[in-house]
């Protein structure tokens, strides 16, 4: 394979201080995150640990084996709305290592507003179920909750992807073959008590597990029989007279020593072959990329000085180099990985979007993993454009992806917009892990382009209306435009609905991105099954 070489000079003042531009958009981030981890008010906090029980990520510490990585996803989840009560929609989730098993983690924090379920917390969790799924991993939940935020009960409650889909996942996840263990840590109620009831095998911790369909003060105004919680759900309760647990802990360590004596009795599986070579650090360093990584998304950025400093070696065998030059095509190695890669350089045209699924056919015949490095403003426009058949074109290359049966992976580089978002492996074509890194956009056009539309449909809609708006007017329709759209383009704004997977610092990509492949190997990779291509 061929060893990309820089263009930039990465000495120069020019790059310095696009790397200094950089750091403080880093400093906004890591501050965000250590607001997380730090849990609910200071309160909630002291009185959980007066409790005896340990925080959620100590708990996750604990039960992951020694020195190995916790990959938490989506820690910025419900930042920004909700007066920011719902730091990290109190719920972690992840990916880690148990007695040697890549195993998903659920865990409820408690100390933020009782662990109860906002639709925030909801996603997460369904989507790390999802996950489960996508990589046939076993998963653990560490419950300690009060179910739904009752507040927000119709945002919450009845539809498909609400609290319900909770629990159904939980049975074809089993039915899947993939094993669930439930630790009860605290509160389980209602609708919730169906997670460690519907787990493989569940352990309790004495004094501090409860499970019950209706509560203590429920069960009062319903029949009027007073019962205490311990007595209606508690630990001894369910591992000696119910049998809806199976192990009692004495508290949060040994309860999750137990739990890691049960994954030494699941068998270790044999995971897909793929055929690795000895791993080699990239030539240039990774904290490059801050000054590469566009801040300002008209800036052009070479896929390739992206992919040279993630990449084993920084070599890259490159697919139809000078044909649709807009799209970077090629194979490397990361971590000893194989994968293919597909970067923008600019946006799609018809030849750009052929060589992508032409590439992408590649791939899976060979049953390679692919990364996605998406900077894209969307499809190119215009009349050309049009006739020549870009919309078929551009068809081919959404069969490609959505049908490509090898793990995929999609890192928001920059820009993401338009159906140059879904042509690059969104959100919506099911990767099995989407990322974004700091500086990204992510919108259904660029703010001035929408600007563009909207004015135009407004001045239409004044005129027919015999009204000529005056240039200020104009203006302010144009600024309230460009400001909805700066808001809500933020990676911050997207990472708070869960259209993601987690911001992530760009030197850690290639780790991140190798984590990635080796969890999504717990599954088999199957061939493609085309639909009809219009030619
Ligand atoms: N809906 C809305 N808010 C809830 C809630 C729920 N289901 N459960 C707890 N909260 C809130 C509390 O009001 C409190 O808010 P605050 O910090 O603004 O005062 C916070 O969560 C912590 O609750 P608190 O009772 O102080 O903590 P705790 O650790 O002593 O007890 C629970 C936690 C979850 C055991 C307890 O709050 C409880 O039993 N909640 C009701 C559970 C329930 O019946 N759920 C049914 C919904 S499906």
């Amino acid at each position: 394979m061929y060893q990309l070489k820089t263009k930039l000079n990465t000495t120069s003042e020019k790059f310095l201080a696009s790397v200094k531009q950089y750091e403080k958009l880093l400093d906004k981030f890591y501050s965000d995150i250590d607001r997380v981890l730090a849990g609910g008010s200071p309160k909630s906090v002291e009185k959980h640990k007066e409790r005896g029980k340990l925080l959620v990520r100590d708990r996750i510490n604990l039960l992951l084996d020694p020195n190995t990585p916790f990959l938490e996803l989506s820690t910025l989840a419900a930042n920004g709305q909700y007066k920011d009560q719902f730091l990290g929609a109190g719920i972690v989730t992840g990916i880690g290592v148990i007695e040697g098993h890549e195993a998903i983690i659920i865990a409820n924090d408690a100390t933020v507003k009782g662990g109860t379920y906002i639709r925030e917390t909801i996603r997460k969790h369904v989507r790390a179920q999802e996950m489960a799924m996508q990589n046939h991993l076993p998963v653990v939940y560490l419950v300690d909750s009060g179910g739904v935020f009752l507040p927000e009960q119709s945002r919450v409650f009845p539809d498909k992807e609400d609290f319900g889909r909770l629990f159904y996942n939980q049975a074809r996840m089993s039915a899947m073959g993939l094993h669930q263990i439930s630790i009860v840590m605290g509160s389980c109620t209602a609708g919730g008590a169906y997670v460690p009831a519907m787990s493989d095998e569940t352990i309790i911790v004495r004094g501090e597990g409860t499970i019950f369909i209706g509560g203590p003060p429920l069960v009062k105004a319903a029949t009027g029989e007073e019962v205490s919680a311990e007595e209606l759900g508690g630990a001894h309760v369910h591992t000696s007279i119910s049998g809806v647990a199976d192990h009692i802990a004495e508290n949060d360590d040994h309860a999750l020593e137990i739990c890691r004596n049960l994954f030494q009795t699941i068998p270790l599986k044999e995971k897909y072959k793929l055929e690795k070579k000895r791993v080699e650090n990239p030539v240039y360093a990774a904290e490059e990329l801050y000054g590469i990584a566009p801040i300002d998304l008209k800036k052009s950025v070479d896929p390739r000085e992206i992919i040279m400093r993630i990449v084993d070696g920084s070599r890259f065998h490159e697919f139809k180099r000078d044909y649709g030059t807009t799209l970077v095509t090629g194979f490397a190695y990361l971590m000893g990985y194989p994968v293919g890669i597909l970067g923008n350089y600019g946006v799609f045209g018809s030849e750009s979007a052929m060589k992508g699924a032409h590439f992408i056919e590649l791939c899976q015949s060979r049953k390679i993993p692919i990364l996605f490095l998406q900077n894209i403003s969307g499809f190119i426009v215009g009349k050309k454009y049009e006739h020549e058949g870009l919309a078929k074109h551009g068809a081919k290359l959404i069969h490609a992806i959505a049908n490509a049966n090898v793990p995929k992976f999609t890192v928001i580089v920059g820009g993401s917009f338009g159906a140059g978002n879904y042509a690059m492996a969104g959100r919506a074509y099911d990767p099995n892990l989407l990322l974004i890194w700091p500086n990204s956009r992510i919108s259904v056009m660029g703010g001035e382009q929408a600007a563009g539309v909207l004015t135009s449909v407004k001045l239409k809609q004044l005129k027919t209306k015999g009204k000529e708006p005056d240039d200020k007017e104009i203006q302010s329709i144009r600024k309230g435009i460009l400001d909805q759209y700066e808001y809500e383009s933020s990676a911050y704004y997207s990472t708070s609905r869960v259209w993601d997977d987690g911001i992530i610092d760009p030197a850690e990509t290639r780790n991140i991105i190798a984590m990635a492949i080796s969890m999504s190997l717990n599954k088999p990779i199957e061939d493609m099954k085309n639909g009809v291509f219009r030619m």
